[in-house]
């Protein structure tokens, strides 16, 4: 079935109909066009634009589609071009020539754009209960490792010791940004824009307000023309997701190289962990390694949905069909990675012995070392020198700073007293 053909001729060749469709991914969509549907034909009984009677019957055959969508028995039919033509195929199966009023005063322009509204409503919804969930994670970590203090890192060097509550805390505030990222995108997603048809709205009487109210839409898409050619709230969303993946990739990366024999911080659990087909000794950290390749996914969804809307005319243009691809695509993975990377690290478990073991003589102190100068009296250029002096010492000597008596260390600067030793690493 198609939802036009009158002003043709000929049919469409079949590799014209393949291209064009939708339905192979627009499926996923099928609910929110029900429900959107259900709102929009009680609307067009209410202002009585189509009779009451009528109205009734579409919503009936729409609440037997929905039950069929919920259950997981609609087989989307792939003869229809898209999931709005499969639903209307349907309506039309059941409610008869009833079924043929439900597409007055719209456009399949603002409903995909409805459609659309309502996915990412639920998705935005899952997703920030994701990152509160990986965020508890975190504060779990924090919690059973108290007091734990570990190499802080500039450049891949020991820089200065930091707690385990610091370390995560930074990956909580990524996330709390995260998740604040997603609701500030709802508030311009939770917008409906439905009754402006193809563009330019309609002249039968519609309620939008009625409509916005009955899908839980605080108000309406205002302008016609941005409301089906507007996909910001897609290029924000998938830039959201897109960010989500970088700070992941991020913790990705310090557990790859924190599980490896050099480093051996952390265990990732046997459960989340791979062998290799040949090596029987090895243990890889897989998870982490695709939460890095993944995240090159996203970026292409966001680069993709930039390419698709750039240069395009108002309003609505065919060219939009492919955001789906990268909304999807972003979606899926996100939520994905969120659920894996709570998983797996609610089982890493950090290695005391070789923490503080590497914390010994890396001179990770030694900013602490010059701030004691500073507090009696150098001024920070000077305790810097000296400090720097002393390490220079000890390289050369491999030894640490401990192993330097009060008298050796006041050849250094005469204001180094026993309280020295105090400041520095245990
Ligand atoms: N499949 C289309 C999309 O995803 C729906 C709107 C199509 N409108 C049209 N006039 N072809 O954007």
């Amino acid at each position: 079935m198609k939802l036009w053909g009158g002003r043709f001729e000929k049919e469409p060749s079949k590799a014209a109909e393949k291209f064009t469709s939708s339905i192979f991914f627009d499926y996923r969509l099928a609910e929110y066009d029900v429900l959107g549907s259900i709102a929009h034909v009680k609307m067009l009984g209410k202002q009585k634009i189509i009779p009451k009677a009528d109205a009734s019957k579409i919503i009936k055959a729409l609440w037997k589609v929905l039950a069929s969508v919920k259950s997981g028995k609609f087989v989307s039919d792939v003869s229809c071009e898209d999931i709005h033509t499969d639903i209307e195929k349907r309506v039309i199966k059941l409610a008869g020539e009833a079924g043929k009023k439900m597409h007055t005063a719209r456009s399949r322009n603002d409903q995909i754009a409805l459609d659309e509204r309502m996915y990412l409503r639920a998705e935005i919804n899952s997703i920030t209960a994701e990152i509160e969930e990986l965020i508890s994670v975190f504060a779990k970590i924090a919690k059973e490792n108290k007091g734990l203090a570990l190499p802080g890192f500039t450049h891949m060097q020991h820089a200065q010791p930091v707690s385990l509550s610091a370390w995560t805390g930074a990956y909580i505030a990524m996330l709390s940004r995260d998740a604040e990222r997603f609701k500030d995108c709802f508030k311009r997603v939770n917008i409906m824009p439905l009754g402006a048809c193809a563009l330019a709205g309609t002249s039968l009487p519609i309620d939008r307000v009625f409509v916005a109210k009955q899908l839980g839409f605080p108000s309406v898409v205002k302008n016609t023309i941005d409301a089906v050619s507007d996909r910001d709230h897609v290029v924000e969303f998938i830039a959201a997701s897109a960010i989500v993946f970088m700070h992941l990739s991020r913790l990705a990366e310090e557990m790859v190289i924190w599980s490896t024999k050099e480093f051996k911080y952390v265990e990732i659990p046997d459960e989340y962990s791979t062998g290799s087909s040949i090596m029987p000794q090895k243990k890889n950290p897989d998870i982490f390694e695709l939460l890095r390749g993944k995240t090159g996914r996203v970026y292409g969804n966001l680069a993709g949905i930039l390419t698709i809307l750039k240069g395009l005319p108002l309003a609505y243009n065919s060219d939009m069909q492919e955001d789906k691809i990268h909304l999807f695509s972003a979606a899926d993975s996100v939520k994905e990675a969120l659920d894996i990377t709570a998983l797996v690290m609610a089982g890493v478990k950090f290695n005391k012995e070789n923490i503080t073991y590497a914390m010994q003589n890396d001179f990770s102190d030694a900013v602490e070392a010059a701030n004691y100068l500073v507090k009696k009296g150098l001024s920070f250029k000077a305790a810097h020198n000296v400090i720097g002096k002393i390490v220079l010492h000890c390289v050369k000597e491999e030894i640490g700073f401990k192993e330097l008596s009060l008298t050796e260390l006041k050849v250094f600067s005469d204001k180094i007293g026993q309280d020295f030793y105090a400041v520095l690493n245990k």
